[in-house]
């Protein structure tokens, strides 16, 4: 290297400045494996090796994996929600979103192409930032690939109901619907009566939404035991289960087969923009933010999860015919194919309905059903391939998890049963097992828009992790490394350019006036506001990378939307992570026995 390319990155990375880590390392948290030790313990000639694997994937390959894994639920089903929060205006969210996703794609790239191994993210923050930011990782993916499954079968089951009711096969609303929906649809209509003085033979004309009488009715009408409604989403409940199985003995989809799905998917988005675009009003599109910002921003879970996925490519680093390029290139290919397929079908739903009756599991069938356009033909076809689509996502993510969690049980942060391979099937087979479970039981009592929320936090968690880690890393190994610019005066500026911003938005003049508390969300802010002027500082000191801080200033941005109450679950979450990592990661780690570190 250049002694001028050295000096560069030296200064722009953390690794060798005064915050020495090396200084820490000898701790055991914060003990590291070293990017060789990685390569090397691969199992030689595994699927997951970082050696012998073919290096055939193109560009072309890479980026049909990326959409592969983005087009799901989120552009089959939470799209709905951010629509009816949002309204038009939803279109732009999705920009900002990809920006934000863009930034930490090029870190994940720069990750990849340095240690090519399976494990995504855990594995790269075992290398740069020791292995208790590894655990955490670890332990968040679960929220990314188990948790984000439910919300993908959650959406399988709307688009499955939605098609039986389509042909006349009434499938009781009770064994469809998640018993939280039920409950809280059972507690607004009888408080609602009850206020306005109704009965319940008045319940239609007293201004509840039809998804919240369904889920009246269905609680009401759900058989009992014990006193107790049993209402649970039956069919998201079986298919979990069956892409367990099917995972469990080794099923998977062929390079082929991928990319077939790739172009069904990619055909009913084009379907629905096309047919949609002929029945849009422009007049649902005025105004174009009727809620304001707090009601766009209000979509950024359902919106952040859309993209979620391209990481997966980050995973194939070592079967790139050139990952130096291709890596970087294929997810910004998908990132830009998922957006602009996203901002266009956003405002063609927007366009066709009024974006209020948006707020359904299946937005893209029930544009073209009888409260729509009343196409039947469209609105069945587009069911139908959703519930293809859907499926290869839950395979993508349900294979994905048990993959992680194996790499962890060769660590020795978890049992060593987590990494056991089945003799027959060659599967992690523990491990896929527990994923069913994870991601099975709660399907029945789970709600779409919470699972949805948790996926979100936990992946961004991880996103702003990956971002910080480029920073820390010893980039000397990397095929492809972020480009560098300058942070010095542009970050601050950001920082207090998104600051001046959210003056208004996070109502933050109301803190300091006497009859005022802070409330949750701007404390959340003020605790993000105050790690960003930290960084500010640190980049004007040390001339940090641009990208990688952009990266961990817009997801935690979209993380401060995500309100008190999901910051509160995902603080339990890693509480119980970390409550675990310290009663047995820590002392069974291999790199506790082996004292293997960098
Ligand atoms: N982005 C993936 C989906 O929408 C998780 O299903």
């Amino acid at each position: 290297m250049s002694k001028q390319g050295s000096e560069q990155n030296k200064s722009n990375s953390l690794e060798s400045s005064w915050f020495s880590f090396d200084s820490l390392k000898q701790k055991s948290l914060f003990r590291r494996k070293s990017v060789d030790f990685i390569s090397d313990e691969s199992p030689h000639g595994s699927e997951y090796s970082a050696h012998g694997l073919k290096k055939s994937l193109t560009v072309v390959d890479l980026t049909s994996l990326g959409i592969a894994a983005i087009l799901g639920a989120g552009v089959f089903s939470t799209i709905g929600t951010a629509a009816a929060s949002g309204g038009p205006a939803v279109s732009m969210l999705f920009i900002f979103t990809a920006i934000a996703c863009g930034f930490s794609a090029l870190c994940y790239a720069q990750f990849a192409s340095t240690i090519p191994v399976a494990g995504s993210a855990y594995t790269y923050a075992y290398a740069s930032m020791g292995e208790l930011i590894a655990w955490i990782i670890g332990w968040d993916l679960i929220m990314e690939y188990a948790i984000g499954n439910i919300a993908v079968a959650i959406s399988w089951s709307d688009y499955f109901t939605a098609l039986l009711w389509q042909y006349h096969i009434p499938f009781p609303k009770y064994f469809s619907m998640d018993f939280v929906t039920s409950l809280r649809g059972y507690e607004m209509v009888t408080k609602g009566l009850a206020d306005k003085g109704m009965s319940i033979s008045e319940i239609a004309n007293a201004g509840f939404s039809q998804h919240t009488i369904e889920a009246y009715t269905a609680y009401v009408k759900a058989p009992h035991i014990l006193g107790i409604p049993i209402v649970m989403d039956l069919p998201a409940f079986l298919i979990t289960i069956f892409v367990t199985i099917i995972t469990y003995i080794g099923i998977r989809e062929s390079k082929k087969a991928a990319n077939l799905m790739v172009l069904l998917k990619v055909a009913v988005v084009l379907l629905v923009i096309g047919v949609g675009s002929y029945f849009i009003q422009p007049a649902n599109w005025v105004p174009f933010a009727p809620e304001g910002v707090g009601g766009v921003l209000k979509g950024v879970s359902g919106v952040f999860f859309a993209y979620i996925g391209f990481d997966a490519i980050s995973t194939t680093a070592e079967e790139c015919k050139n990952p130096k390029k291709d890596l970087p290139l294929s997810m910004m290919y998908s990132l830009v194919i998922c957006t602009v397929l996203y901002v266009l079908i956003s405002l063609v739903l927007t366009g066709i309905v009024p974006y209020k009756n948006l707020s359904v599991g299946d937005p893209l069938a029930y544009v073209f059903g009888p409260e729509g356009v009343n196409l039947p033909w469209v609105s069945s076809l587009v069911a139908g391939s959703a519930l293809i689509a859907l499926f290869s996502v839950l395979l993508v993510f349900q294979l994905g998890q048990p993959r992680i969690w194996m790499v962890m049980g060769r660590d020795g942060l978890l049992p060593k049963a987590f990494a056991r391979i089945h003799p027959k099937f060659k599967t992690p087979s523990f491990a896929t097992i527990i994923t069913g479970l994870i991601t099975s039981l709660p399907c029945i009592f789970m709600n779409l828009t919470e699972v949805t929320d948790l996926t979100s936090i936990g992946t961004l968690f991880a996103f702003v992790i990956v971002c910080t880690g480029v920073l820390f890393m010893d980039s000397s190994k990397a095929r492809f490394k972020v480009p560098y610019i300058n942070s010095q005066w542009i970050f601050p500026a950001c920082v207090a350019v998104l600051f001046y911003i959210s003056i208004e938005h996070k109502n933050l003049r109301t803190i300091f006036s006497d009859d005022n508390f802070i409330n949750g969300d701007q404390l959340i802010f003020c605790f993000y506001f105050l790690l960003m002027i930290i960084l500010a500082i640190m980049a004007f000191i040390r001339k940090l990378s641009l990208i990688p801080l952009l990266g961990i200033l817009f997801c935690g941005y979209l993380m401060t939307e995500l309100g008190t109450t999901n910051w509160i679950r995902f603080g339990l979450w890693m509480l119980i992570g970390l409550i675990i990592y310290f009663l047995y990661g820590r002392k069974h780690s291999e790199l506790n026995l082996k004292r293997n570190f960098s």
